[in-house]
């Protein structure tokens, strides 16, 4: 076999076999592959796309490329979530605890922040003390204590697609189906799931900005992990404003602690039934997603996910006495607001735009090596439809250094548009239910 010829096949809009597949892909982690031939195939990917069953062939050979976690012996269905990446999306913190307490185990891999996006691990480390660098019995260890443990991909764990994705960052191969759902079903499949809820994003928040490549996507991903026997269910949902009213690391923490405790923003609210409802589907707890939203309300309502999430806190080095504690005060010092342009209503905040404008602020980063700021962020005081007075505020900010803040304030105030009656209101964030 040759690498040229596999390329060749692809760009001529062949169908590649999984041997060809694992000879490019092993040969490319042992170094024997080099970069310039997978950039000119992923190229080849992108614009003749991969049939279902090339795409499962891809997933696994990806998947084998190293450890699978051993999660035999460990109780419960084991169902994850995952989001393409949004602005203010803290659904991950609510939903592993809310699954644990239904009886679901979560063993949930989860990202940082890149771009204009969040990351579930930056949000947790904002937390004094706690560690998303578990080593595998460490993992599996809380997975039967209390159910749930969040932590970063380990080095062994796909190699395949870490290589892989950094090289489609620096050859505009990112935007492709297959690539991308190879991507994220293997890293899910290693983690140890056997089912999987997909939140598909679209929208200026979103990784994804149209309808329609979400929804190829959603599909692209049910499909995929039907071949593989993963099952996956996906809501493709609205990412053009940020979800909730906190945008940054603690913040998003502390908005996590609300929604634990049934007094968060309405649009997150609904998100998080909707994805635990479907969690609870796959798990065989509940026959349709209207039950499984009761179920969520209920089980929420009682407490039991709240206590789960402290417990974890706790598991994973920080202290829940001070996580309280720091509620309301744990903020950067260096503060501004940012007040309504006009008088009118606030018609959309962007959610692309303020996410940029975040990272800026300490909260993001725009290269991996990037640190972030526990502590930077901003709170929106009014959302979409909302009547504003000119020069009233509606945006707290703190921001991890003095440049940072000089830097976003004029970026969060283009973000804000307005009108002059009030906009048409969202009904729902849920745009489809692809399963
Ligand atoms: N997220 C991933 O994990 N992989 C991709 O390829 C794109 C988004």
């Amino acid at each position: 076999m040759r690498a040229v010829d596999i390329i060749t096949k692809k760009r001529e809009g062949g169908e590649l076999s999984r041997k060809e597949l694992e000879y490019l892909l092993a040969g490319y982690v042992q170094g024997e592959i080099p970069d310039y031939q997978i950039s000119a195939w992923a190229m080849a990917v992108f614009f003749r796309g991969m049939s279902p069953q090339e795409t499962a062939a891809l997933t696994e050979v990806m998947l084998r490329s190293g450890r699978v976690m051993d999660l035999s012996g460990i109780p419960g269905p084991l169902v994850d979530k995952h989001s393409t990446g949004g602005v203010g999306d803290k659904t991950s913190l609510v939903l592993a605890p809310l699954a644990a307490a239904l009886g679901i185990t979560d063993p949930m891999m989860a990202g940082r922040a890149l771009g204009h996006t969040g990351g579930t691990l930056d949000k947790l480390e904002s937390i004094p003390g706690y560690r998303t660098d578990l080593d595998e019995k460490t993992f599996r260890r809380l997975l039967l204590a209390d159910g749930f443990a969040i932590a970063g991909q380990t080095a062994a764990l796909v190699p395949a697609d870490r290589l892989l994705y950094a090289l489609r960052d620096v050859t505009a191969t990112v935007e492709s189906i297959p690539l991308i759902t190879a991507s994220i079903l293997s890293k899910k499949a290693a983690e140890g799931a056997r089912a999987l809820v997909m939140d598909v994003k679209f929208g200026s928040g979103a990784f994804m900005k149209g309808k329609s490549p979400a929804e190829a996507l959603a599909r692209a991903l049910v499909d995929t992990g039907r071949v593989l026997g993963l099952r996956v269910s996906a809501l493709i949902t609205d990412m053009d404003e940020p979800l909730g009213n906190m945008v940054g690391n603690f913040l998003e923490v502390e908005e996590s602690l609300d929604c634990l405790e049934g007094r968060g923003p309405e649009d997150l609210m609904e998100l998080i039934l909707e994805l635990g409802a479907r969690m609870a589907v796959l798990g065989g707890l509940a026959s349709d997603a209207a039950t499984g939203k009761d179920l969520c309300r209920d089980c929420l309502a009682g407490g039991e996910p709240r206590r789960r999430f402290l417990a974890n806190v706790k598991s994973q080095g920080g202290d829940p006495v001070q996580l309280l504690e720091l509620r309301g005060k744990y903020r950067s010092a260096i503060q501004a607001e940012v007040r309504a342009g006009r008088r009118g209503f606030v018609r959309r905040i962007d959610a692309g735009e303020l996410g940029l404008a975040a990272a800026g602020l300490g909260v993001g980063r725009n290269r991996t090596e990037d640190r972030v700021s526990p502590t930077a962020g901003l709170q929106l005081l009014r959302k979409r439809g909302a009547a504003v007075e000119k020069g009233e505020p509606i945006m707290r900010v703190w921001a991890g250094d003095r440049a940072g803040l000089e830097a976003a304030l004029p970026r969060l105030e283009a973000a804000v548009e307005y009108a002059e009656s009030p906009p048409p209101q969202l009904s729902t964030l849920i745009w489809k239910d692809v399963s």
